[in-house]
């Protein structure tokens, strides 16, 4: 999508090798207008896949899931990384590790909102080793429901992610793919 890899170079930081600050639109201050083409790009892409339902991680991912749930009219869920008052039982849950913290977050969702006839759009903002998404996935399977893709707004594209959910079969869409970060350099795949 050019226009958020235009984006991307002109306000994304690199912090490190392995970190790209966006929080100018999409990780703290959100540009609605930009994010609602993301929801666009997406829906289009997956338009022919039958979806019922966009589940996200929180927090950043629920923008660009709002927007793609919107454009394909179905409802947007998204997983609890903090124990809820409400969401107490009924529960699907996983263990998402984290290789930047070292440290395991367990995401969940109500069993009410996901069945055996749902057909399931994964949206996130970030792919980096692909463990929020495989935590998606393992929730779909114990809903059994039919996770049908997943679209991404920045994937990481030297880390594992991709690769790891191709070879479970996922179709992995990402918006910007990033082959190269070093400090005051954002190098894009294609
Ligand atoms: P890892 O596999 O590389 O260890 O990263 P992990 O998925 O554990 O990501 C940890 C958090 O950092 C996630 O957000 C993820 O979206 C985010 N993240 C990973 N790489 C980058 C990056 O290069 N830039 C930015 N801006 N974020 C990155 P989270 O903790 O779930 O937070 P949030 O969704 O509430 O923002
Ligand atoms: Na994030
Ligand atoms: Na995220």
């Amino acid at each position: 999508m050019k226009e958020l890899k235009d984006r991307i170079l002109k306000e994304g930081q690199a912090l490190s090798k392995e970190v790209l600050s966006v929080d100018s639109f999409l990780n703290h201050q959100v540009d609605p207008v930009l994010v609602q083409k993301m929801g666009k790009e997406f829906a289009r892409y997956f338009k022919d896949k039958h979806v019922t339902k966009v589940i996200t991680v929180e927090s950043s991912g629920i923008a660009p899931a709002i927007f793609t749930a919107l454009e394909l009219n179905v409802p947007v869920i998204f997983a609890r990384k903090h124990k809820s008052l409400t969401l107490t039982t009924d529960l699907y849950t996983s263990d998402v590790y984290s290789y930047t913290k070292e440290t395991f977050n367990t995401i969940s969702v109500s069993s009410h909102y996901l069945n055996e006839w749902d057909r399931v759009l994964i949206i996130d903002d970030f792919l980096a080793n692909g463990q929020a998404v495989k935590g998606m996935l393992n929730i779909c399977s114990q809903a059994k429901a039919q996770p049908v893709g997943a679209g991404i707004v920045i994937e990481k594209s030297w880390q594992k992610g991709r690769s790891m959910l191709e070879e479970q079969g996922v179709d992995v869409y990402s918006l910007a793919r990033i082959q190269e970060l070093d400090e005051g350099k954002i190098e894009f795949l294609d």
